[in-house]
């Protein structure tokens, strides 16, 4: 799935220029089985190809003789003004990819001036995360737990530490059958055998770091759920979500988060516009248009070519958001114009850290806020809150 130029050998991250490059960093920094588990997507990984046939099939329409010459970037997202259209989506276990994981991510993007939302399933705790960042704005996602005092437990001190809005992730009833990670026997902990010898004699910087992590630091654990005492089995990814989450989940289940949390919250993973106009009907401040970057259920449109229906049935009556293969700012440009807000990004962060801790999230951050000015020049467009339907070709 790559998306730009062939990566120069030995390129270092401070000469990358797309997220591409960075991609191909961490790779050489990562076991594959580890990359796999980043990278892959659900069955077959239809959808999570889908996602990028479709941004790259959209043609834009510009405008020329139009003065570019001063442009803005700079818009809100639920009132709270941020530096541009993007943001940091939910990605648990980052500690595979950096051990200062989410943290690392959290401080890069309120260095940057967006929103990170923290996963409820991170290795940094919501508490430490909300301690590093006490003026940045951040959002917390949750899943629906089988066990609902532990979800209200977690909403509840997501709400004390500060977290501005609650996303509840509706798209993982159950795990999804991610078949490199099958193949890989992937498990959390990772489990080494003599098959995955080769890949962790060549990447041993990363087995020292996480060997060091695991002995010493958070390790790959449940931040929010009790740490590495709670993880005390080793097993597939998939059996772990299927032990936890509540695949019985309702739209009852989400006016009884809203009971639980007085700020805005916001629907994680439609697809589906009836989905979306339940959502608006039930009070939701926004709608994140998600397929999980392509990780569960697989034959799902590409969100890019849903969004335009999902705009309509919200009908300006919530904000509506978009992830799913942002690669470039003028990926952003294409959601943007057909109706999206803000952009949300997960793999490119993961890259970032997995290639150079904070300073990576930050590289990543600055290369598509970059593109994205680049491409309103090119465009002749001057702010992003300008850019719509007309700018592109249908
Ligand atoms: C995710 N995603 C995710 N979503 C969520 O709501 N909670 C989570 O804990 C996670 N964890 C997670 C782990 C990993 C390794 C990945 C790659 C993704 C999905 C994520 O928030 C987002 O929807 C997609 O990553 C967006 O697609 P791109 O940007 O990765 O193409």
């Amino acid at each position: 799935m790559r998306n730009g130029t062939v990566p120069p050998r030995g390129l270092e991250l401070s000469h990358a220029v797309n997220v591409e490059d960075v991609r191909a960093i961490a790779n050489r920094r990562l076991p594959a089985a580890v990359s796999d588990f980043i990278d892959g997507g659900g069955e077959g990984e239809i959808t999570l190809h889908r996602n990028r046939h479709s941004l790259d099939a959209i043609m834009f329409r510009p405008r020329a003789l139009s003065d570019a010459s001063t442009r803005t970037l700079a818009t809100t997202m639920l009132g709270t003004p941020v530096s541009a259209p993007l943001a940091l989506a939910p990605v648990g276990l980052a500690a595979l990819a950096h051990p200062l994981g989410e943290r690392a991510a959290a401080l890069a993007a309120a260095g940057a001036g967006i929103v990170s939302t923290l996963s409820s399933s991170s290795c940094w705790s919501l508490e430490e995360v909300a301690e590093a960042t006490p003026d940045a704005p951040k959002w917390f996602q949750i899943y629906v737990w089988r066990d609902r005092g532990i979800t209200s437990d977690v909403v509840q001190r997501a709400r004390a530490s500060g977290y501005k809005a609650l996303v509840v992730t509706v798209d993982v009833p159950v795990g999804a059958r991610r078949e490199r990670d099958l193949h890989n026997g992937f498990t959390i902990p990772p489990r080494p055998t003599w098959r995955h010898t080769g890949d962790m004699l060549g990447h041993l910087p990363w087995v020292a770091r996480f060997g060091w992590d695991e002995m010493f630091g958070h390790g790959l654990t449940m931040g929010n759920f009790g740490g590495k005492a709670a993880v005390t089995q080793r097993m597939a990814f998939m059996e772990r979500v299927n032990q936890r989450f509540d695949p019985g989940m309702t739209w009852d289940d989400l006016e009884w988060l809203r009971s639980l949390w007085d700020g805005p919250m916001v629907v994680k993973g439609i697809t589906n516009e009836r989905d979306a106009a339940e959502a608006v009907a039930r009070g939701i401040d926004a709608v994140w248009v998600s397929n999980h970057g392509g990780r569960q259920l697989d034959g799902l449109p590409a969100t890019i070519d849903v969004l335009p229906a999902v705009v309509d049935a919200v009908d300006g009556k919530a904000e509506v958001y978009m992830d799913g293969g942002i690669r470039r700012g003028s990926d952003i440009a294409k959601a943007l114009a057909r109706g999206a807000r803000i952009c949300m990004i997960g793999r490119p962060y993961i890259y970032g850290l997995a290639a150079k801790g904070q300073a990576g999230v930050t590289k990543v951050i600055e290369l598509l806020k970059e593109q994205l000015d680049n491409t309103l020049a090119l465009l002749g467009c001057a702010s992003v809150e300008a850019l719509d339907q007309d700018w592109l070709r249908s």
